[in-house]
């Protein structure tokens, strides 16, 4: 067992019942007795949690401090890329779709949603939330690193790519592979490296890309990255990327400072008629 796991506190145990109502029913948990959510809830080891309109618990959080709270369903970034680039009626592709949270959201906005994670337990853990949100996504396992994995994906209209690039050992190549599928455009949600903390560099492409080398938990940590690392990037070179590939209208709608670091929000398309 890796350190990291020795030394992380114990999970704590949430209350199945008391915690703040969906203000949307969620028919097929709603009606499910106390016994049963319980054992759903302990079929698989989940990591984050949605709660039914009668206040209960659908999940569980990680650990002590990561994914406590619950996750709202639709996430808040997900109206805003409607309001961006339009998602009903669109076919999305949702990179590491995790347990589903984000995938619902996309769906119940009326778009036809693929989602993949390259963890076969977040495939299966969204397949299975999805099936008690009543919504029926494409989920598939697919490595985003792994060039003939990615090639499989199906071209579509647009990209949801949230907590995910920061994680990669060579955003560039993995960037220049999936923006040839993106027909219109993509929100894109990503930590990055300032000047002063990008002191590495990553060659990609036959460049050398400015970088910051960030430590991953690797296979085992289900968060994380497929490596024991990952490169992040210098936001004007990701930007800069983008209207490379073709997104010549890409904007950064918000800048955030969380805890491991920058972060942005970035929108950007290829400026095709509506
Ligand atoms: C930090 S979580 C973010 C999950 C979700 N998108 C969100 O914002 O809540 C990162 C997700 O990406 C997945 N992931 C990491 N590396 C991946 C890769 N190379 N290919 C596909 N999925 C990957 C992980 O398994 C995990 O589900």
């Amino acid at each position: 067992m890796n350190l990291r796991k020795l030394l992380r506190p114990p999970q704590p145990r949430l209350p199945l019942t008391g915690h703040e109502p969906s203000p949307v029913p969620v028919p097929a948990v709603d009606r499910l007795r106390d016994d049963d959510l319980q054992q759903l809830n302990s079929l698989l080891k989940w990591n984050c949690y949605t709660v039914d309109s009668r206040g209960r618990r659908f999940g569980d959080c990680a650990r002590a401090g990561k994914r406590e709270l619950p996750q709202p369903i639709p996430d808040r970034r997900i109206a805003l890329f409607d309001q961006a680039c339009g998602l009903t009626g669109r076919s999305v592709l949702e990179v590491g779709c995790f347990e589903g949270v984000h995938t619902i959201g996309l769906a119940q906005a009326g778009a036809q949603v693929t989602a993949v994670d390259a963890r076969m337990e977040n495939v299966v853990k969204t397949m299975l939330r999805c099936q008690f949100y009543g919504v029926v996504p494409d989920v598939r396992r697919c490595d985003l690193e792994v060039q003939a994995e990615l090639e499989s994906l199906p071209d579509v209209d647009l990209l949801h790519h949230v907590g995910v690039l920061y994680h990669l050992v060579d955003p560039v190549r993995h960037l220049q592979a999936l923006a040839p599928k993106v027909r219109r455009g993509l929100m894109l949600d990503t930590h990055v490296a300032t000047a002063e903390t990008a002191r590495h560099m990553l060659l990609s492409g036959g460049r050398q890309w400015r970088c910051q080398r960030y430590a991953e938990g690797g296979v085992g940590e289900v968060f994380s990255g497929m490596y024991d690392h990952a490169a992040w990037l210098v936001l004007d070179d990701l930007l800069q990327l983008l209207v490379e590939l073709g997104f010549a209208q890409t904007r950064v709608h918000e800048h955030r400072d969380e805890r491991n670091g920058p972060r942005v929000l970035i929108f950007a398309e290829r400026g095709l008629p509506a």
